[in-house]
């Protein structure tokens, strides 16, 4: 969209407010709202998470939306091509629901297994990473809806999240965590970023001078608005002079008349308050909400319509990979089918925290099967949860405050919801909530969510229960809440009952469900059904309760028995196939013992769909790991997520993931990133290099149509430079084709932070590998002249006073007396750098 923004326009609008009137527009109107000001032509803006759905302003309750495939199983595609249109997807989502800036996508890094968020972030590489967010980025913004990159920076794990200290040092930042960032700035242009929750080396992100003024808005140039993480604000000068732009949410926070004070005592110079409501006015021009309200499309597909059912089903069918497969996949249509596990019946179509949506369906892997194929039967396996899960039906809810007024009376369409929330416009507090439903007769597991008093009612039976806080993070009962359940047998539709006297701010809910059989008859009867059928297909996963914001894993075991479950299927069937439902490594230790492995992530609201699809070969499940699986608990090059002291110090430095597994850091993987078999056979000619593009004959010598993803890595010579991908493409080939693919290989993937600056690598190899456990061709890489290239690119010859500081061979400085003059790579921008070190920006062509 274009800028309509000059500096002059600027200045006449900042010119017209007072100081109290610019901060105010510096801390949100709400939760997820900004304020106007009609003076300035400000419309309010609404933000939304993000990233893989655009939930809307509600946290629960709130309009349906689509739910999409989680990030690990979009980035498992490996193409720009699906993280763009799933860009382009939400933009949609979001206009209408009038949402102008989406909360995604998530850059941080797969640091270690352990991390909960890693759902909602793409891999532990960040070439991928950096590659897919810019894509992603670049097609919300098409649609004039703002992206959000976050969590900058070194947010990898959530324990003690508000207060932990990462330390890394810079090297490591630079080429690995901030480089998502740098990929996404560069070639996508987000229109803001999100501070983190953490400290980065003794400083909060918040207030983060170094990473915020000095690199993001300082060394790249970049424009956009630099938001916090939701209540991760704690001062008013350190933050706004450390180039946080916008507190989040509002409508109180650490800014307001502190930052006026500040201002007014000479701590932050008001030129800083104007820079940061320039960028806030520059967003709202980018996304229609200056001078008039934007015209919202109104011509959009419904979230549980035909058109988001292809959409939907296809994105995730596509990511999900094979792992394992000695001929049992695709499943043959006419073979009669045990269909085994918890995770069946209750598909995890998606992880916890900000990142969940209000989805219009969930298919269950259950339902997708059985109406994609006949001959399939359905067996409940052993329990995947160890707490409490609010049901999937629509309650009564009141809301009385401190006084015994009654405050709201409404219906919840989720057997969820919120007791309060800081913007919530109530005459008063709640205090007490009472949430109703009728329960169908039969066994049932009946139980509340809260924080505090409840007495739960069902028919004569009454039970007092106090649920105490679980967790010191701020959102933390909120995201998962505790719990408490008991069986009981209702002879017929009965009242259920929770009446809460709040005791804290968490997340509250009601639990109605079929009591689950006890796990020694779920593997019995799995046990009977495989040995009946042509094939077991077992479905195993992780629930939200791992794959969550705000919580990391303590293991990448399956919950329950159901590493027991699959072995006894495995013991009594035919052949047998695993189904993975989980979006982050797990450990596998039957792998031996089955037939085939598809890891199938979280795959959103067509799941079951997708899934069918994928196990018959309709669509082929043509992912590559987008993470190393661990061998074992604790066997990977960074493991813990503990702070120590308040600190979580990043030892492994820039040998995180395969490429600490590949320098035998680690034992070696059980699966490797980038691996993946898809449903087609390979061949690789003869590689070959030019002008960093690597080039190599590939045929599909399988007798379907596949599609392959072609992965470069570069094996540098110095032993203090790890392998690392440089570049990846995709391609579909029909049975037979042979085709030369070419891939570019990106020089900021292969350049090191050297002594507070970019040295490119020369030298080393490249290989072309599917995953660094199955390496296909190498060719070296030349030590090239790079002078000689550089003068080519300056335009003229490199004279003696010139000296050569390269990003990889794309970047030049050449030094005139007094002044610097650096030359970006994509030659639109130039710095010219002064001997007192300050800098002029400038952007040609
Ligand atoms: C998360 C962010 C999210 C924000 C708003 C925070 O807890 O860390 O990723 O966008 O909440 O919901």
């Amino acid at each position: 969209m274009d800028d309509p923004l000059n500096a002059r326009d600027l200045d006449e609008r900042l010119a017209r407010l007072s100081l109290e009137r610019k901060v105010r527009l510096l801390t949100g109107a709400t939760m997820f709202t900004l304020r106007g000001d009609e003076e300035i032509g400000l419309e309010p803006m609404a933000f939304s998470d993000g990233p893989t759905g655009v939930r809307g302003l509600d946290f629960t309750g709130g309009p349906l939306t689509c739910l999409f495939p989680n990030a690990t199983l979009l980035a498992s595609s490996w193409r720009t091509e699906t993280a763009e249109e799933v860009g382009r997807l939400l933009a949609e989502e979001a206009e209408r629901q009038s949402i102008h800036v989406v909360l995604g996508p998530t850059v941080n890094l797969h640091r270690t297994p352990l991390g909960g968020r890693l759902f909602e972030a793409y891999s532990e590489d960040p070439l991928l990473t950096g590659h897919l967010a810019a894509a992603y980025v670049s097609g919300l913004q098409s649609q004039g809806i703002g992206a959000c990159v976050k969590h900058l920076v070194a947010n990898e794990a959530e324990t003690d999240r508000h207060g932990v200290d990462s330390v890394v040092d810079e090297r490591t930042l630079r080429e690995l965590y901030l480089l998502p960032f740098e990929i996404a700035v560069d070639d996508a242009d987000p229109w803001s970023v999100m501070a983190a929750y953490n400290k980065v080396n003794g400083i909060a992100a918040t207030e983060q001078g170094p990473v915020n003024n000095g690199i993001l808005k300082g060394e790249w140039g970049w424009l956009g608005l630099l938001m916090s993480d939701w209540f991760a604000t704690q001062t008013a000068a350190p933050a706004a002079n450390g180039g946080l732009d916008l507190v989040m949410p509002g409508p109180t926070g650490p800014w307001g008349p502190a930052l006026v004070a500040a201002v007014e005592a000479g701590e932050v110079e008001e030129a800083v308050i104007d820079d940061h409501l320039r960028r806030l006015l520059l967003l709202a021009s980018r996304v229609g909400a200056l001078n008039a309200p934007r015209a919202w499309r109104t011509d959009l597909p419904e979230p549980g319509g035909a058109v988001r059912r292809e959409q939907l089903t296809r994105l995730a069918a596509e990511g999900m990979t094979v792992l394992a497969n000695d001929g049992s996949l695709p499943l043959a249509r006419g073979a009669s089918v045990a269909l085994i596990g918890r995770p069946a019946l209750e598909t995890t179509c998606m992880g916890g925290g900000s990142a969940s949506v209000r989805a219009p369906h969930q298919v269950s892997i259950a339902d997708g099967l059985t109406e994609a194929m006949d001959g399939v039967t359905v067996v409940d396996g052993v329990a995947v949860r160890a707490r409490v899960r609010a049901g999937q039906f629509s309650m009564r809810v009141r809301m009385y405050g401190e006084s015994g007024a009654l405050l709201s009376d409404h219906v919840s369409e989720e057997a969820r919801t919120v007791g309060f929330m800081p913007d919530q416009e109530l005459a008063e507090p709640v205090t007490r909530v009472v949430m109703s439903a009728t329960v169908p007769g039969g066994a049932r597991r009946i139980g509340v969510l809260a924080v505090g008093r409840a007495t739960v009612t069902v028919g004569e039976a009454s039970y007092d229960v106090t649920l105490e806080s679980e967790s010191d993070d701020i959102g933390g009962d909120f995201l998962r809440p505790p719990g408490w359940q008991t069986d009981v047998v209702l002879d017929g539709p009965t009242e259920l009952v929770a009446d809460v006297t709040l005791g804290g701010w968490a997340g509250l809910g009601l639990v109605a469900e079929p009591t689950p059989p006890t796990d020694d008859d779920a593997i019995a009867a799995a046990v009977a059904a495989a040995s009946a059928a042509d094939i077991a297909v077992v479905v195993v996963g992780l629930t939200e309760e791992q794959e969550t914001e705000a919580f990391d894993k303590s293991t990448l075991a399956l919950p329950g028995r159901q590493d027991e479950l699959v072995s006894a299927v495995a013991a009594a069937a035919r052949r047998t196939v695993v189904v993975v439902n989980a979006a982050t490594p797990v450990l596998m230790p039957w792998a031996s013992e089955v037939d085939a492995i598809l890891w199938a992530g979280l795959p959103g609201q067509e799941g079951g769909h997708a899934v069918a699809a994928a196990l018959l070969g309709d669509i082929e499940p043509a992912g590559r790991l987008v993470t190393s699986f661990p061998a074992a608990d604790g066997a990977s090059p960074a493991w813990g997520v503990a702070p120590t002291a308040g600190k979580l110090a990043y030892e492994e430095g820039v040998f995180v993931g395969y490429r600490g597994y590949a320098a035998k850091r680690a034992p070696a993987p059980a699966y490797w990133f980038g691996q993946g078999l898809g449903y087609g056979d390979w061949e690789y000619g003869e590689v070959t290099l030019a002008d960093s593009v690597v080039s190599v004959d590939l045929t599909n010598v399988s007798a379907r149509a596949s599609r392959e993803v072609v992965q470069v890595y570069l094996q540098p010579t110095e032993d203090d430079q790890p392998i690392r991908l440089v570049g990846f493409s995709t391609v579909s080939l029909a049975p037979g084709e042979t085709r030369s693919v070419e891939v570019a290989c990106d020089p900021r993937a292969s350049r090191t932070w050297d002594d507070g600056a970019w040295r490119p690598l020369t030298g080393g190899r490249l290989l072309v590998a599917r995953g660094l456990g199955d390496i296909r061709g190498e060719v070296p890489v030349p030590t090239g002249d790079l002078e000689a290239i550089l003068a080519e690119l300056v335009g003229r010859p490199l004279d003696e006073a010139s000296q050569v500081v390269t990003d990889a061979g794309w970047q030049v400085r050449t030094f005139a007396p007094g002044s610097m003059l650096t030359m970006d790579y994509r030659e639109d921008r130039m710095n010219l750098e002064h001997e007192d070190g300050t800098v002029t920006r400038a952007f040609v062509g």
